[in-house]
């Protein structure tokens, strides 16, 4: 592990310093006041899908506790606050009508951050899309695309002014594979034309919205989130070298190919033969609307193999309790390459952290891999911005201990301590350590 020190000097005085979370990993409270299901309230009620067989229905009770949980934020000295709104909790059915008491939930909550000075960057869509809408085919059928562009607009309309920046997605790749093409995520389908056909639409709406929020005339940021990683072969292999090359296909140039240059890499596009996306006229110039920011999640790197799965313990570094390797590195190695390819206007690390497991011993989380793990990320932040790169942004996963989606409750990223069975919040060294690092100016 290595020990790169960065103080908060280092970075500019207007660079955001943040935590995140979303709606359905906190909130609980998932029929109140008008809620619609979402399809991850679907998934989790299917047998086998969740490790610990839990669901959302309490999560953090977020819904109850947001007030105490602002406190917390606030405590931890972070000037931004990332944040999603559950589709279906304020448009129980994700068309027609428009839940008050939902919106209610929201108001309250932005303005309680807003007036400790904490900067707002919410999240249309956190996965959790409204159920009604997935039995009409969800990300598959276009028209979800003039649904979400509809919710979009409406939450820009009533919060746009509050809220520091939009971001449409996030983790488009998340919702279409693991959703769509390996059925791990909701909702569980497993068909590689579904979830390509789920890509189009998930960015066909990004660009829909955008174009549809701009023309409110707003000063908030907009932009999207993806989840991305450096991949390398595991050999000199010709072929893994190959591999590597489509795998970066799939997974970085389709989506950023389409955001930034109005197109899908050719590659990709043969590869994926009968199941690559249809596609309409003027979708592509849709799709690449200018962006304000880029929001970048990064956890680890990747390996690409014909052959045997890669090991991760062949590299010596440290593994996570997600089995992902710990390699900052790749983090400024990946916004120095998506500066120098794509030239987004401002990248934010929009996402980053760890889960490993911890122990509560007499009030006390001493979390010394996660609190690492930080520090060595924002390092490699600086690392990427030292050379050129226009970072404006960190936020670490997460606040506190959530819903793991697929994990459940039992993979804990939080830099804050979740018990349970009480409810009870306690900062975990690595909170401390953020909060200190947050202090020195
Ligand atoms: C990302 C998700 C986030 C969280 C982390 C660990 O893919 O955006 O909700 O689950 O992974």
């Amino acid at each position: 592990m290595s020990t790169m020190t960065v103080s908060r000097d280092h970075f500019p005085q207007d660079f955001k310093w943040g935590v995140a979370t979303s709606a359905f990993q906190i909130e609980g409270a998932h029929d109140r006041d008008g809620k619609g299901p979402s399809i991850w309230d679907t998934f989790c009620a299917v047998d086998g899908k969740i490790a610990d067989a839990s669901n959302g229905h309490v999560a953090c009770e977020h819904y109850e506790r947001w007030s105490d949980d602002v406190e917390l934020i606030s405590r931890i000295g972070v000037n931004a606050y990332r944040f999603s709104m559950s589709w279906p909790r304020v448009q129980p059915d994700g068309q027609g009508a428009w839940n008050e008491a939902g919106f209610a939930f929201y108001d309250q909550l932005i303005s309680a951050l807003a007036q400790r000075g904490i900067e707002l960057h919410l999240t249309l869509n956190h996965w959790d899309l409204p159920q009604s809408l997935q039995d009409q085919g969800g990300w598959v059928n276009r028209e979800v695309c003039a649904h979400f562009t509809r919710y979009a607009t409406e939450v820009a309309r009533r919060f746009g002014h509050r809220v520091h920046s939009i971001c449409t997605h996030n983790e488009p790749w998340v919702i279409a594979i693991l959703g769509y093409e390996q059925g791990i995520f909701a909702p569980g389908i497993q068909s590689r034309k579904q979830a390509m056909q789920a890509v189009h639409h998930l960015l066909l709406s990004h660009g829909m919205a955008l174009q549809a929020m701009r023309g409110l005339g707003l000063a908030t940021a907009m932009g999207i989130v993806l989840n991305l990683s450096p991949i390398y072969p595991a050999s000199d292999n010709p072929q893994d070298v190959a591999k590597a090359k489509l795998d970066d296909g799939l997974i970085l140039r389709l989506y950023m190919d389409a955001l930034f240059k109005g197109f899908y890499p050719q590659d990709v596009i043969e590869h994926l033969g009968a199941d690559a996306p249809l596609v309409q006229p003027g979708d592509l110039a849709t799709i690449a609307q200018p962006n304000d920011f880029l929001g970048v999640n990064y956890y680890t790197r990747n390996f690409s193999s014909c052959g045997n799965p890669w090991d991760v313990a062949s590299t010596g570094n440290t593994v996570t309790d997600m089995g992902w390797e710990v390699y900052p590195q790749g983090l400024t190695e990946l916004l120095c390459r998506l500066h120098a390819d794509y030239q987004p206007l401002r990248l934010w690390v929009t996402e980053n952290g760890a889960a490993f497991k911890d122990q509560l011993v007499n009030g006390v989380v001493d979390d010394v891999q996660r609190l690492a793990y930080i520090r060595d990320h924002i390092a490699a932040t600086h690392a990427a911005m030292a050379q050129g790169v226009p970072v404006g942004a960190y936020f670490a996963w997460s606040l506190m201990d959530n819903f793991e989606w697929a994990s459940g409750y039992a993979k804990r990223f939080g830099l804050v301590h979740v018990d349970f069975e009480t409810q009870q919040r306690t900062f975990k060294n690595s909170a401390l350590w953020y909060q200190n690092f947050l202090s020195e100016k």
